[in-house]
C-alpha cells in the first residue's frame, strides 16, 4: 500500500505548510512612559519566510478603554495613505510606508490619559491579525514642602507635621520617620487629589502628642511600586527652658533639609551646631546663677 503512505505524506506536508504560513503582530507587551515624554508602543508584524515582499494594506491603533469596546482610533493607515491621525499620535518610524513592518506607536508628549489598552490592527494582502499591548504611564513625585502647624513647635503641647507631594502617578504614598528610623505612618493620615491633567497630589499628616516629640522627621514619598522618590528631613530645635528661667518657649532654629534634591545637609549640621553651643552657654549661665 505505498499509495496509502504517499497520501499521508502529502497530507502532512499540506498541514505543516497551513500552519507555517502565518501573519503575526507581536507586540512588546508592557511598555512604560514617562509623563510628558515620548511613549513607544512596539509593534511588528512577523510573517512565515513563504510570504515574499508582504505588503500592508491597512493598520489600525486604537485605544481601548475597555477589554471589549470597539475603541477609539488614534492612528490609521488605510489604502496608501494615513488616515489624519490624533494630535500627537504617529508611527514611531520616521517615513513609514506599506512595506515597512514595524507599525510600532509613538505618543510624542505622553499624558495619563494614555495610560491603558491599545488595540494593533493589521490587514496585509497575506492575512491579517490584531494584537492588544499595555502603557504604563509613569510621573514622578516630588515634595514640595514640609511644614508644621502652628509653626512654632511649642514643648509638650500638639502639633502637626504636614507634608505635600505632587505631580505623581499612579498613585503613591507617604511615609514618615523618626530619626531613629521608626516608622510614624500608622498614626498619620493620607489625602489623595486628582488635579485636571490626572497627576496626583498627597498630603501627610502626622499629629505629634505631648511629650512624644522627636528632634527630626523624615518624609518619604514612594512611587507606586514601593520606590523612595524624593524625601524632606523636617528638623524641630526645641527649646528646653528651665521652668520659670528665661524667654518662653521659642524654636531658635527651624529648618528643612532636602537630602535628596539639594543635598544640603551642611544647613542642617550648621543649625545643630549653633543649638548646642547655644545651649551650652545657657546651661553655664543657669549654674553660675545658682552659685
Ligand atoms: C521599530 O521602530 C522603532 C522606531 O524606529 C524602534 O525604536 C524599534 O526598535 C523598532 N522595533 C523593531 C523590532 O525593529
Ligand atoms: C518606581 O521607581 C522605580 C525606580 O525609579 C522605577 O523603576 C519604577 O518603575 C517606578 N514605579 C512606578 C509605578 O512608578
Amino acid at each position: 500500500m505505498a499509495s496509502g503512505g504517499t497520501l499521508l505524506f502529502i497530507f502532512t506536508a499540506l498541514c505543516v505548510t497551513a500552519v507555517k504560513r502565518f501573519v503575526k503582530v507581536e507586540c512588546k507587551a508592557e511598555n512604560v512612559g514617562q509623563y510628558g515624554q515620548q511613549s513607544l508602543l512596539e509593534c511588528v508584524i512577523k510573517t512565515s519566510t513563504d510570504i515574499k515582499d508582504p505588503t500592508i494594506r491597512t493598520v489600525a491603533w486604537k485605544k481601548l478603554t475597555s477589554p471589549e469596546d470597539e475603541g477609539d482610533p488614534v492612528l490609521g493607515f488605510n489604502r496608501w495613505k494615513l488616515d489624519r491621525p490624533k494630535r500627537g499620535y504617529r508611527f514611531a518610524e520616521p517615513s513609514w510606508d506599506e512595506k515597512n513592518m514595524n507599525v510600532s506607536l509613538l505618543i510624542t508628549n505622553t499624558a495619563v490619559a494614555d495610560d491603558g489598552d491599545y488595540k494593533c490592527m493589521v490587514i496585509t494582502d497575506s492575512g491579517d491579525d490584531s494584537m492588544v499591548t499595555n502603557l504604563e504611564v509613569q510621573a514622578r513625585y516630588s515634595i514640595l514642602t514640609v511644614y508644621s502647624i502652628p509653626e512654632k513647635i511649642v514643648p509638650n503641647s500638639e502639633s502637626t507635621l504636614i507634608c505635600e507631594s505632587r505631580g505623581g502617578y499612579p498613585k503613591g504614598t507617604i511615609r514618615w520617620f523618626d530619626e531613629e528610623k521608626h516608622d510614624w505612618t500608622g498614626s498619620s493620615e493620607m489625602e489623595v487629589t486628582q488635579s485636571d491633567d490626572g497627576l496626583f497630589q498627597l498630603t501627610g499628616r502626622l499629629p505629634l502628642f505631648r511629650g512624644s516629640t522627636f528632634q527630626r522627621y523624615t518624609c518619604v514619598v514612594l512611587n507606586a511600586s514601593g520606590v523612595k522618590e524624593d524625601e524632606i528631613i523636617f528638623e524641630i530645635s526645641l527649646f528646653f527652658s528651665v521652668v520659670g528661667q528665661g524667654p518662653e518657649p521659642i524654636e531658635i532654629c527651624k529648618i528643612v533639609v532636602r537630602l535628596v534634591v539639594t543635598g544640603s545637609l551642611m544647613v542642617g549640621l550648621l543649625c545643630v551646631l549653633l543649638f548646642y553651643r547655644w545651649r551650652a552657654q545657657r546651661e553655664y549661665a543657669f549654674l553660675v546663677s545658682l552659685i
